[in-house]
């Protein structure tokens, strides 16, 4: 089924007749179009796709389910949508939770022959079960994280910088026709408490946790991997921390059976890291949904609303971060099937001493 019928069917369910697409992610996912500016206006029988001259060629090549049409100066926007909503008989329009404030006024100015109403939760329901395609997108996004971290490996020595490794992942990305699925994150010794610190001129010492962080994103889709390290001989609380954020990481793996919740599994993190007393450090949440967006809808948290459905895609990631001593992080990227969880990163993750 397109994803113009799955929204449809969605649209029917929750009772709304028309709604003005203008999330780009949302676009893409859609429409299949890969450019900057468009929106959609979709009802029960008229899908148009809108966009400028600039877009026209390229929309007519990437859009099949859609009437696409496209607009130029001295029209505006906002006077194009009006008339084919007026065409397709629009009275009420709903719009994206995306849509600020003041392009919500904006547009109730311009068009006042239209009512202009927030739309429930409805392609981002649709876009946390993935198709067969959007699996194998990321399938092959996650294949190259797992070659990069083979690659990078090879890098960790004493001595060298945090930034040279994030040249070094930048550049296999790019050789390899990715680009980065969001700024790395390597941070080492005291850096690495920083669950998002930024890679600086520090060079690795032995004694430090070394942290990597560095998805890719290829075709569109992303991955999202982490490996932590010890930088010479690891010392029996290294060897502690390590071990107990690991054993979260392989248990909330398995736990992503269809019909368990975000929250169940969130939980289950932190009561592996509590063994420990190590929960404490455990500040963010267990994993994010996965896909077009690096934090595509759906989570594993104790906000979470997710019940575990086939065709999920989420990251499964907790750490332990010190201050003053240094942090773990293991992540790996886990689809949930009818026959239980695939795991989609491969990377060895047992303690590994590099220097
Ligand atoms: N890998 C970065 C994040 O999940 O926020
Ligand atoms: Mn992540």
């Amino acid at each position: 089924m397109s994803n113009v019928k799955r929204l449809r069917n969605a649209m029917s369910t929750k009772g709304v007749d028309a709604i003005l697409v203008t999330d780009m992610t949302n676009i893409r996912w859609l429409s299949g179009f890969t450019g900057s500016s468009a929106v959609c206006l979709v009802t029960a029988k008229d899908a148009i796709f809108i966009t400028d001259s600039r877009y026209t060629i390229q929309a007519g090549q990437q859009v099949s389910e859609m009437d696409v049409k496209s607009f130029g100066s001295p029209k505006t926007l906002d006077e194009f949508i009006t008339d084919e909503a007026k065409a397709c008989g629009v009275s009420e329009l709903h719009f994206e939770s995306s849509v600020t404030f003041s392009t919500y006024e904006a547009r109730k100015n311009a068009m006042p022959d239209i009512t202009w109403k927030p739309a429930p939760e409805l392609i981002r329901e649709l876009r946390m079960i993935k198709t067969p395609d959007e699996i194998t997108k990321i399938k092959d996004a996650c294949k190259l994280a797992d070659a990069l971290m083979e690659h990078i490996q090879r890098m960790l020595k004493i001595g060298v910088s945090e930034y040279d490794i994030c040249l070094d992942i930048e550049f296999f990305y790019r050789r390899n026709g990715a680009q980065l699925a969001f700024d790395p994150i390597v941070v080492s010794g005291p850096n690495s408490a920083r669950p998002h610190g930024v890679p600086g001129e520090r060079k690795l010492q032995a004694g430090d946790f070394l942290t990597i962080d560095c998805g890719a994103n290829l075709n569109g889709y992303n991955s999202d991997i982490t490996r932590s390290f010890v930088v010479g001989e690891p010392t029996p609380r290294h060897e502690e921390v390590y071990n107990q954020v690991l054993k979260a990481e392989v248990e909330c793996c398995k736990a992503l059976q269809v019909g368990k919740t975000g929250v169940e599994i969130d939980a289950l993190a932190r009561q592996i890291l509590d063994e420990k007393d190590l929960a404490q450090y455990f500040g963010h949440g267990l994993g994010h949904g996965l896909g077009l967006n690096v934090h595509d809808p759906g989570g594993l948290s104790p906000r979470s609303k997710e019940t575990m459905a086939p065709g999920m895609v989420f990251t499964v990631e907790p750490g332990v971060y010190i201050e003053g001593f240094g942090g773990v992080r293991i992540e790996d990227d886990v689809l949930v099937t009818e026959n239980g969880p695939e795991i989609l990163t491969h990377f060895p993750k047992e303690l590994t001493v590099v220097g």
